[in-house]
């Protein structure tokens, strides 16, 4: 049992083995990567949701609803709680720019840092929209 291959692009299926330990269930409706992990989930998880305007709005709503008071309107880090906050980062500056699919699908569920977790708020399936909405907004 290896690492996939740099660049190897996962596909949605069930119950598969990443190596030692590594038994992730990789179903639309279960996520199990546990929060320590973060690189299992940047090396394996592609967006099921196709992007299309309707899915793309809907993240958009939901953003709208979860993360914007803090995240702000364009994804500044300048929401009106996220100034008094502080530390909420600019999606496209940096490293940030980059965030892949698992990235910000496990940052959503975990949390990560000061920022709390929302997985038991929403949906996977709502959860995977939202990081559609994200990967616009790191475009700038
Ligand atoms: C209460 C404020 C708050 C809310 C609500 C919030 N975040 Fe965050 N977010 C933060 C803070 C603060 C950080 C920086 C965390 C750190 O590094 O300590 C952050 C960081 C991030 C990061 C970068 C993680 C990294 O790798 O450094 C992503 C992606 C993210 N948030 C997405 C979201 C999304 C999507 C939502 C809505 C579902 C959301 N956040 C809701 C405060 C918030």
């Amino acid at each position: 049992m290896r690492d996939p291959a740099r660049g190897t692009v996962a596909r949605p299926n069930y119950h598969t083995s990443f190596g030692k330990g590594d038994s992730v269930t990789r179903d639309l409706m279960i996520y199990n990567i546990p929060k320590d992990s973060i690189a299992i989930a940047e090396r394996t998880l592609v967006n099921p949701i196709a992007l299309t305007d309707a899915s793309l709005d809907e993240g958009k709503v939901l953003y709208g609803r979860y993360c914007i008071h803090c995240h702000g309107e364009n994804g500044k880090g300048d929401g009106l709680v996220g100034k008094e906050y502080k530390g909420v980062p600019n999606y496209s500056v940096g490293d940030y720019k980059t965030m892949n699919d698992g990235h910000i699908f496990h940052v959503i569920t975990h949390g990560k840092g000061r920022m709390w977790p929302h997985g038991s708020q929403m949906t996977p399936e709502e959860r995977w929209k939202i990081v559609l909405y994200v990967h616009k907004l790191q475009q700038g």
